[in-house]
């Protein structure tokens, strides 16, 4: 991983996707010259244009690329010029019916929307690769390129013959002999021992309850078999000129079958799509994780701070629980800024143009079907310049004390049928986490399991379920060094196999804890224990016994009534605390509050009022994003890059506006 942004002038990125192969030229030109308008300087091309850039095998149509390309170059904006693999043309589908994907229950899939093909297909494969060798013989060296963008949000699965041929060979690689499979899956357990690899398949639907191991390797084999699909797109496209950046664009879900960290390493800018499923205040929470974890892959993959790309986002309306839902004005500017505040290299969105009909024809673009006389494009165009005056700061340096563990193999494990309780959510417990301390002011690190750990004074494990050998030694590193940790139930339960670690729960933490749990009380959903010291727990419940911990909050009533809820343990000068509920928000918040604090680690802007979200960066820039609907005042003394405006002692942030403020000593 190179991470560098796809120039090296100081602008940031701006831009979004934009499909000209659904347009005449003439609307290209009024695109171009609305682009100019609106400060766009990047735009993502050819991502689902397959089949107009190879109408049948072999035969290429690349003229209207070259104009689009030389239009852009013209007019002094760059291409993210993609390669069309996420949807291969009709005649592939018809020609290569084995390469179509077979779902869980056996089904084949046919065309008729897109992602229809296994990626473990050799001729799925052989075509991805021919058409982005194509691409890249061909425009490598065009001035316009800036950045290859290959395929799109990778996250399919299949389960057909090629696929499970491939399971094999990778667990053939991972455990050399089938003694060794046998006992990381189980197999002792329902006569599931394998005799032959050829008895090994796919998780495919079963009668009751699938093998955890087998699930949990699937998941990982897919995103290995995923990630060779990118990497031998990315090597030859690299080969035809090491100069230009490589990368694909991530999304986020647990649905995903994709260990986006590991994948990290391998491209030359972490790039994530963002669409908050949540509407109104939670919309911004989850903006804030998700930038943050963005962050977290691409200093993971450095080894230091790093930009990362917000690759698409929405202009406008999301389509979330059943409905388009409108952006309010503002919401996109300041959303927007939240990522590059985050360390994000720009803002891109999907997507430019509204389509006149298409699977997507009601998503929301910069120009609607309306047109460009509409407050989103001058939104949109406001933005742009508002980016411009950003030019020349450094984005991927964020001032952070407190880590949170985030791994999505634990993740999927925690998905599996036979847990404890159904809904286990380790993005979500993440997410709450983050949420708490969002609440508190206090600027939080999403990271990966060994990444690197200067400058985190709290290390908090969120229902981290898996935890292999190197994980606890990474926990082990870090509370050795000092460092203080917050550990919330179900974390380090199971080994990397999703074997459960014996001697009472959490078997990988027990001693840095002090603490050794007994027995899993799960609560009902709409179920709430009482905690003494004021609050309630939900979810989860548990026996716990202190071994050297000091208990801070008990429950108070029912089967657990009296026993620890919370507990800390002292090592050294640092504390390793146990929660075994989810609190709910409120004490969540003060609880992670007080845990910081006696880490040393205070809210980022002190003083900032509530619904006011700071970042405070180590390019020197302080930003302030009000997302209260009320003007508010902010202690801060700097010039407020944005307006021009200097602040003595305090600023005014507008409702639902932006301030980013050069700092100076006040
Ligand atoms: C993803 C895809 C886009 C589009 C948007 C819609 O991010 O990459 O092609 O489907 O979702 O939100």
């Amino acid at each position: 991983m190179t991470t560098k942004v796809p120039w090296s002038d100081g602008r940031l990125c701006y831009g979004g996707d934009w499909n000209p192969e659904q347009w005449p030229p003439e609307v290209w030109r009024e695109d171009v010259a609305l682009m100019r308008a609106a400060g766009v300087n990047l735009v993502t091309v050819g991502v689902f244009a397959w089949s107009r850039l190879e109408p049948e095998p072999g035969r290429h149509t690349f003229d209207w690329l070259d104009r689009v390309l030389d239009l852009l170059h013209a007019n002094g904006i760059r291409a993210a010029l993609a390669t069309p693999t996420a949807s291969p043309p009709p005649w592939f589908s018809l020609r290569h019916p084995d390469a179509l994907p077979v779902t869980a229950d056996g089904g084949r899939l046919t065309h008729g929307s897109r992602d229809t093909y296994c990626a473990a297909a050799p001729a799925y494969r052989d075509a991805a690769r021919s058409i982005a060798e194509v691409l890249a013989a061909r425009y490598a060296h065009h001035p316009a390129l800036a950045l290859w963008h290959v395929h799109n949000e990778y996250g399919t699965t299949c389960h057909c013959p090629h696929t499970e041929a491939a399971f094999r060979r990778w667990l053939t690689t991972r455990y050399g002999d089938l003694d060794a499979l046998n006992d990381a899956w189980v197999t002792s357990f329902w006569s599931q021992h394998y005799s032959d690899w050829a008895q090994v398949g796919t998780p495919r639907a079963t009668q009751y309850l699938a093998n955890p191991g087998q699930l949990l390797d699937f998941r990982r084999f897919w995103s290995d078999t995923l990630l060779s699909a990118y990497t031998e797109q990315r090597d030859l496209l690299r080969a035809a000129n090491p100069a230009v950046q490589v990368t694909t664009n991530y999304v986020l879900g647990d649905w995903v079958p994709v260990d986006h960290a590991r994948w990290a390493r391998e491209v030359d800018l972490v790039a994530i799509d963002h669409y908050p499923s949540a509407i109104g205040a939670g919309a911004q929470e989850q903006t804030a994780f998700a930038a943050d974890l963005a962050r977290g892959w691409a200093r993971h993959a450095a080894g230091r701070p790093a930009p990362w790309l917000l690759a698409e986002s929405a202009p406008n309306q999301i389509h979330t629980a059943g409905r388009m839902h409108t952006k309010e004005p503002g919401r996109m500017t300041r959303h927007s800024l939240a990522h590059v505040a985050r360390g994000s290299a720009g803002v891109m969105f999907f997507q430019w143009r509204a389509p006149a009909g298409g699977a997507e024809r009601f998503h929301s673009a910069v120009v609607s079907h309306a047109g460009a006389d509409t407050r989103v494009f001058r939104e949109a165009a406001d933005l742009g310049a508002a980016l411009g005056r950003l030019a020349g700061t450094a984005p991927g340096r964020v001032e952070a004390g407190v880590a949170i563990a985030y791994d999505a193999a634990s993740g999927w494990a925690l998905r599996h049928p036979g847990m404890p309780r159904a809904g286990l959510d380790h993005p979500g417990e993440a997410a709450a986490a983050h949420r708490a301390l969002w609440h508190a002011g206090v600027t939080a690190d999403v990271v990966p399991p060994g990444a690197p750990l200067d400058g985190c004074r709290l290390l908090v494990l969120p229902a981290l379920y898996l935890a292999s050998d190197a994980t606890v030694d990474w926990v082990r590193r870090h509370v050795h060094a000092g460092g203080h940790l917050l550990v919330t139930w179900l974390s380090g339960v199971a080994d990397e196999h999703a074997r459960v670690r014996l001697g009472g729960y959490p078997g990988a933490y027990r001693d840095l804890l002090g603490v050794r749990v007994e027995e899993f009380h799960p609560l009902a959903d709409d179920e709430h224990v009482p905690l003494t010291g004021g609050g309630t727990g939900r979810i989860w419940s548990e026996t716990v016994h202190p071994a050297g911990a000091e208990t801070i909050s008990a429950y108070a009533g029912g089967v657990l009534d009296g026993r620890p809820a919370i507990t800390r343990h002292r090592i050294g000068d640092a504390y390793a605390w146990y929660v075994s509920t989810r609190p709910d928000d409120g004490t969540y918040r003060r609880l992670l509050t007080e845990a910081a604090g006696l880490a040393g680690v205070t809210p980022t802007c002190p003083g900032a009022p509530e619904g006011v979200e700071a970042v405070r960066r180590h390019d020197g820039l302080l930003y302030l994003l009000n997302h209260t609907d009320r003007p508010q005042r902010v202690p801060v003394t700097g010039l407020d890059l944005l307006t021009g405006a200097t602040a003595d002692g305090s600023l005014t942030v507008p409702p639902g506006g932006v301030a980013v403020v050069r700092e100076e000593p006040s």
